[in-house]
């Protein structure tokens, strides 16, 4: 038998709701039994985790189709080769994460809206031009998706599932590498 719960998000004003996450978005929080060997409680916990690097993965994934799409300036193509190649990357990590998720008997709430939601990644400034101050909004939204892994791994592993802290820490490394490839844009002589 499943646990079946919702969680309603705050009322908005009509005019607020339009394409944007309102009272229609809801969290589905219904666990499903699996034979996985951990307790119901910590698929739960730990699932709960997972959401909000799922959500965190997908606004990641959309800031740098954004940066892709609209940087200008001098470095232009090497810089609209460079955020394509993080997208990429961040995009292989929203299936894994959600498919985690379900592993686990959760549901997956990885819609566009759910994330915008969900996420704590930093708000893209969607008004930049220059291609380094593109790379250093994108460099902050990285570096806040990766500090959301390893806080995750930590977390996963306090609660006792070992396999999804190692998850986590996989991920860790592969996004610590995209925002490699953003910070060595940024580090001539700037030495710590
Ligand atoms: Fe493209």
């Amino acid at each position: 038998m499943a646990q079946s719960s919702v969680t309603e998000m705050p009322a908005k004003k009509s005019s607020e709701t339009k394409g944007t996450p309102g009272p229609e978005t809801r969290m589905n929080s219904t666990m499903y039994k699996t034979r996985i060997a951990l307790t119901d409680e910590q698929k739960a916990k730990t699932v709960a985790v997972m959401q909000e690097r799922l959500a965190g993965a997908l606004d990641t994934y959309s800031q740098a189709k954004f940066a892709h799409w609209n940087v200008k300036g001098d470095n232009f193509y090497q810089l609209h080769l460079c955020f394509d190649r993080v997208a990429k990357h961040i995009f292989k990590h929203v299936d894994q994460i959600a498919e985690r998720i379900t592993q686990l008997g959760g549901v997956a709430n990885g819609t566009v809206r759910q994330a915008a939601h969900t996420s704590t990644v930093p708000e893209f400034n969607t008004m930049l031009v220059a291609g380094m101050d593109y790379v250093n909004c994108l460099a902050d939204s990285v570096g806040s998706y990766c500090a959301s892994l390893r806080e995750a791994s930590a977390k996963i592993d306090e609660i006792g599932d070992e396999p999804s802290s190692d998850f986590f820490k996989q991920l860790d490394v592969e996004a610590e590498e995209e925002l490699y490839f953003l910070e060595s844009h940024l580090q001539a002589g700037d030495i710590q």
